[in-house]
């Protein structure tokens, strides 16, 4: 979600909490460019891209037939050979010549008969049997013919996707609500009880036919919504707890559902994983916890972002008595000495990876609580190479915070690939093992280090006393902070390179760099971070700090998944193709490549292109968020570079950083621009590469509540002005590309 300027929007999605004294290099250096270098790189940055991507508007539903695949002869294929699309503010999707981008799966659509058609006024109701809001993450599960599970199926399959969140202005959902709904407190129960259960995940089953035309089947028996209301296990470390003891599960073995829910990942056995983000704001603390409280609790609640007092994002706890919505209410209100019976542990049990079997609704979702608790966005494994332990990289989206590595204690077993229970699988390989955080150093090496108690950082770390390796797991952040990790930004998600193992990880963007930081929310240029400038945006709009992001890549020493030590660089900075090359757009972006704030990331398995999606504000006076098609070299392809920043007093401060090798015409291209207000997230493949689902995320974001009843008021009236459904409100939805000669996506 992008960060919003009206101030009567809470923003619940960029939080910051690492006050933390890790630094980010700053002893090694400190950059200054001079601001006035810095905004004259920004001016003047409508840039022109080649009009060559003159692009084919997404079309939605009944009326767009795919042209039936040409089998024979099979066109030669050039990766990366389209005419790239041009940056746009038009309100629909804009993909390459040659292709087509069809809408399949939006808010609303009804998972079974017995549901209403949606009618997309605001008064539909019956959420648990729809599509949730703001489709995020998405990974591709094969069906076969039998209705089995089936690897090589391309034809039919599901998709198991997020729902992370929704559009909202003051706590309303207000799309979902006739007049808008009731902002003000107490929240209406009808209200709520819509607003919670368009959050969480679906699977649904999608299919092609025999005309090549991809639709959601809607009374497939796969089908299923999960909610934060749903039964939902603990798992690994945390379960049976103290820290996990709920009115709901005295014996800390179960929670109610997942919330927030941004990046995936798939495991080799089958099961998809969703990660928890932005969970705290859904809960609120009331004025004079942290006095009824008067234990450490205070201080790991406040380094996730739960502060007394403080509202949350819908305010779901006032909706009612009934204990599903006082479950968002984490006061410790009573008199138990273990929590039993309040909410006070409520949320050490939120900000996990869930894991959930796709293919069998029957069997409880787990939170895998051995991955560590925090602002989850992906989760991917590396190679799985048999007889090794397993690696799964991942994130901590926000300002200044961590990257991690989950290292399995069990050993690949190829057996498990088709295991008969896909969670008992991860029972074996993601309940035990060794959790690290990412220190980047100036050398272009870095290492990961084991949050453990035998770890003497943490063991007597002054600010938070850890219990054990439980508390270390949902308190990881801290745990991070006590072994002096780097502060980066925003960690997004990650993807693997199937070609060679090197994981590359989006750090979207970060207002909080600064040269000289003047508060402990700010934080110094380091290497794997290094740049610090000032962007127009508009007219006078001035952002400063990271606003464009990068994309970093980390390649695994000899050991592989158990390495403790990798080499890194910095694969691609985001930037805007006019800016300057010395300062900003150091990977010397043109026209048809220049991005910002790059956000989702996945490598194709089929044909290796890599995916990147973005999530932006700051360029989005030029272009609609985006989805490019690259083709990366290797870590160590570029060079060092060192930038140089004036401080205040006129003395110098110098980072050094590693640049991979400059793009081409061949290895970077725009690839799609989506509509009005939107951000382009999840990315999908059938194993052929002939289908690409995408996900467009809240389209028309940035409407007034105030204009509910006027819809030429609306930012966007995606997907419904694309043909695809009733009413004129914008709608989250999921697309499928499809390349018009039949070819795999991305040629
Ligand atoms: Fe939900 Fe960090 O993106
Ligand atoms: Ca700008
Ligand atoms: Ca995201
Ligand atoms: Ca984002």
């Amino acid at each position: 979600m992008t960060i919003h300027t009206d101030l009567s929007r809470v923003n619940f999605d960029d939080e910051n909490s690492n006050t933390s004294n890790n630094p980010s290099f700053d002893s090694v250096l400190s950059v200054r460019l001079s601001r006035r270098s810095a905004l004259f790189g920004s001016l003047g940055s409508v840039a022109t891209a080649a009009l060559g991507g003159i692009s084919l508007s997404a079309c939605g539903g009944g009326d767009d037939v795919a042209p039936t695949p040409v089998p024979t002869p099979a066109p030669a294929e050039k990766l990366l050979g389209f005419a790239a699309v041009a940056k746009s503010l038009e309100d629909k999707v804009n993909v390459p010549i040659g292709y087509t981008a069809s809408v399949i799966y939006a808010l609303g659509d009804p998972l079974r008969s017995a549901t209403a058609d949606y009618k997309n006024d605001g008064s539909d109701s019956d959420f648990e049997n729809r599509a949730g809001d703001h489709h995020d993450g998405m990974e591709w599960f094969g069906l076969g013919a039998d209705g089995k599970a089936q690897a090589t199926s391309t034809n039919r399959g599901l998709l198991a996707m997020n729902h992370e969140a929704t559009t909202d202005e003051l706590r309303s959902s207000f799309f979902i609500h006739a007049d808008g709904g009731i902002s003000t407190l107490p929240r209406p129960a009808a209200e709520t009880d819509k607003e919670v259960a368009i959050h969480g995940i679906s699977v649904v089953e999608v299919k092609k036919s025999s005309e090549g035309k991809w639709s959601y089947i809607k009374d497939s028996a796969f089908n299923f919504r999960l909610t934060p209301w749903s039964d939902v296990e603990l798992s690994g470390p945390l379960r049976g707890h103290a820290l996990a003891i709920t009115k709901y599960s005295n014996s800390a073995v179960k929670t109610r559902g997942t919330i927030n829910n941004c990046g995936t990942g798939k495991s080799p056995w089958g099961s998809f994983l969703t990660g928890e983000e932005n969970w705290a704001g859904y809960f609120s603390r009331a004025t004079g916890d942290d006095a009824a409280r008067a234990d450490k609790s205070v201080v790991a609640l406040k380094r996730y972002s739960s502060l007394q007092g403080g509202s949350s994002r819908h305010g779901w706890e006032t909706a009612g008595a009934d204990d599903k919505y006082q479950r968002f209410n984490i006061s410790k209100t009573g008199v138990l000495v273990d929590g039993g019976d309040d909410y006070r542990n409520e949320l050490n049990t939120f900000g996990y990876i869930v894991e959930i079997d796709a293919y069998d609704k029957s069997r409880l979702a787990k939170k895998r609580s051995a991955l560590g608790r925090f602002a989850h966005e992906s989760a991917v494994f590396g190679k799985a190479e048999v007889g090794k332990p397993l690696a799964v990289y991942m994130g901590d989206d926000s300002r200044g915070e961590y990257i991690y590595k989950f290292v399995s204690d069990a050993v690949w077993d190829a057996a498990d690939a088709t295991p008969t229970n896909r969670m008992a699988a991860g029972d074996k390989y993601l309940d035990k093992g060794r959790l690290y955080v990412a220190k980047f150093n100036a050398d272009g090496k870095g290492e990961w280090i084991e949050l453990a108690m035998s770890n003497a950082a943490i063991a007597s770390y002054a600010t938070y006393k850890f219990a054990d390796h439980a508390d270390i797991c949902v308190n990881t952040r801290l745990a991070a902070d006590a072994v002096g990790a780097t502060k980066m930004d925003r960690p997004e998600w990650c993807s693997v390179n199937p070609k060679n193992g090197e994981v590359y990880y989006a750090l979207t963007n970060n207002s909080n760099r600064r040269i000289e930081p003047a508060s402990s929310s700010q934080m110094a240029p380091n290497s794997a971070n290094p740049r610090v400038y000032s962007d127009i945006k508009g007219a006078s709009s001035t952002q400063t700090g990271n606003p464009n992001g990068h994309i970093l890549r980390l390649k695994e020493d000899a050991a592989g998944a158990a390495a403790t030590g990798f080499s890194w660089d910095v694969y691609l900075f985001g930037a805007e193709s006019s800016a300057s090359a010395s300062v900003i757009n150091l990977s010397n972006l043109t026209g048809d490549q220049d991005f910002s704030s790059p956000d989702g990331l996945a490598f194709s398995p089929s044909t290796g292109i890599c995916w990147i999606q973005t999530d932006d504000g700051a360029y989005t006076d030029v272009s609609n968020c985006m989805m490019l098609a690259a083709l990366p070299g290797a870590v160590g392809d570029g060079a060092k570079k060192t930038l140089s920043y004036t401080k205040a007093d006129g003395s110098k401060l110098t980072v050094d950083t590693y640049v991979g090798k400059a793009a081409t015409v061949d290895t970077l291209k725009r690839f799609l621009v989506g509509p009005a207000a939107c951000e382009i997230t999840g990315l999908a493949e059938t194993p052929d590469g002939k289908a690409l689902f995408v996900n467009i995320q809240h389209p028309g974001e940035t409407t007034a509540m105030a204009n509910i009843a006027d819809p030429t008021k609306y930012s966007s009236r995606w997907p419904s002005n694309a043909g695809y459904g009733a009413g004129e409100r914008p709608r989250s939805a999921t697309i499928v590309i499809t390349k018009n000669d039949g070819g795999r996506i991305g040629s």
